[in-house]
């Protein structure tokens, strides 16, 4: 059976034939038959946007994998330092390369101090975090700008570490923006998630005791976010980065898409629903409303996944750790009750509606003293790596910009009116 598949087109009976590599097709050969006529796919669902190396994630199968290693097995042994390392070097690190680059992580994580006096102090008190972090983000572009020299892996290079290492610091700095605490800069000898509580939540004077349940429980948490293949904000990035801009605010674009609540606000989303139904009693009710067309339920569905996604499982049975030490999140029986009647209806059994790595993880967050502005905000520092590595290798594959066509729907021409 050749692997390839012949279009005709039936109002000339031209033919051509086009090759099926690595389960792909290539619009080229389309575009060549058939030239004008477009693709309508415009939330790319049928459309594979890169060829990448970094994750593979079948949906259907409920599977994902780090550069071949699966998620259940990353999860379980390696460091958030690790798999950046592993995702944006394409290596497993041993472990003197993992020390030496948790030196250069920490090498880089201070931000200058006009960042917090200048740019900090412009925003409202009240500023949602994600918003101070996406403009914090874009500013570091105007401290580095020789991080536009985007040809030079060396130069791509110390930006990524520049990145990894400053989010826990742009991130703990919007918190304390917002909570009137003074600002901290990192502390070298400490880990990069236990430096990263201890920048949130340390007193006046700095002191702050680290607990390693809830370190490993953030660490993990990290790991499950690091990167997911062709996810709305990694296809930002794909697409800004493809246009040459500088990485700082191709990576600010990135977390753009993710604030949006079909994507990464989806975590803050997911916390305020449960408070909004209150009870467990109501719990019916809003299901009921959720199939009536009134709201989504949150925490719920996938463009890829098809069944169980993998990381929601795992955020599952970390929330019953991080709670054995912070007590139960009181919203974890609606948490719990939304999904059981959920999983056992038809319209979500219908429609492949399973929770997503968003329905648990706020409350593991609210519980480690996390404001809901600041759920997103970790995901993004999560997210950070696999942006970066995909990034880094659309720069490589020398990509051409992105720039799809479109499906023209207006008016045919016509003269304006005289007046
Ligand atoms: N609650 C109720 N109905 C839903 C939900 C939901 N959460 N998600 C999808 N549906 C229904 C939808 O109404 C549609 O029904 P019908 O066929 O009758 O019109 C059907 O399921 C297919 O939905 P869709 O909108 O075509 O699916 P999509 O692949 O375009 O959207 C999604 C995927 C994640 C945006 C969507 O499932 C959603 O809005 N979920 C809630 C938000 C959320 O939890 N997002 C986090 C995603 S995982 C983390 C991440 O990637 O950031």
């Amino acid at each position: 059976m050749p692997e390839s598949i012949t279009i005709t087109d039936n109002r000339t009976g031209e033919s051509v034939e086009v090759p099926i590599v690595d389960k792909g097709v290539d619009a080229k050969a389309w575009s060549t038959l058939l030239p004008g006529i477009w693709f309508n796919d415009p939330s790319f669902g049928s459309t594979a946007g890169a060829e990448s190396d970094i994750t593979e994630l079948d949906g259907g199968a409920g599977i994902l994998r780090y550069r071949g290693y699966p998620i259940e097995q990353v999860a379980t042994s390696l460091s958030f330092l690790e798999v950046t390392y592993l995702l944006l070097f394409n290596k497993l690190p041993t472990k003197e390369e993992v020390d030496s680059f948790a030196l250069e992580i920490a090498e880089q994580a201070p931000i200058h101090e006009n960042f917090h006096k200048r740019i900090l102090e412009g925003f409202r008190d009240d500023a949602h975090a994600m918003g101070v972090l996406i403009s914090s983000i874009a500013a570091l572009s105007t401290f580095f700008p020789e991080s536009k020299d985007i040809d030079n892996p060396e130069i791509r290079r110390l930006q990524m570490v520049r990145l990894i290492a400053k989010m826990p610091t742009l991130a703990a700095s919007a918190y304390r923006k917002n909570v009137g605490a003074p600002y901290v800069q990192p502390d070298p000898d400490l880990d990069y998630t236990g430096n990263f509580l201890t920048m949130m939540f340390c007193h006046p004077d700095g002191s702050y005791d680290i607990d390693p349940v809830l370190r490993d429980a953030l660490d993990l948490l990290f790991v499950l976010h690091a990167d997911h293949e062709q996810n709305c904000s990694t296809t930002t990035a794909r697409a800004v980065g493809s246009a040459h801009a500088d990485p700082y605010v191709t990576i600010a674009s990135a977390a753009s898409a993710l604030y949006g609540p079909r994507h990464g606000g989806a975590n803050e989303a997911v916390l305020r629903m449960l408070e909004e139904i209150g009870s467990y009693d109501q719990v019916d009710d809003f299901i009921a409303s959720v199939k009536s067309g009134e709201g989504r339920l949150m925490g719920f569905g996938h463009r890829v996944y098809k069944s169980y996604d993998p990381r929601a499982v795992i955020v599952k049975e970390t929330a019953h750790r991080v709670f054995e030490i912070t007590g139960k999140n009181p919203l974890l029986d609606i948490a719990l009750k939304l999904e059981e009647v959920a999983l056992a209806d038809s319209y979500f059994i219908d429609r492949n509606l399973y929770p997503n790595v968003d329905f648990y993880s706020g409350l593991i967050y609210q519980s480690m003293g996390f404001p809901v502005e600041m759920f997103t905000v970790l995901f993004a520092i999560g997210r950070t790596p696999g942006w970066l590595a995909h990034w880094d290798e659309m720069l490589q594959q020398n990509s051409r910009i992105a720039r799809p066509r479109q499906i023209y729907t207006g008016p045919a021409e016509r003269d304006l009116p005289t007046r």
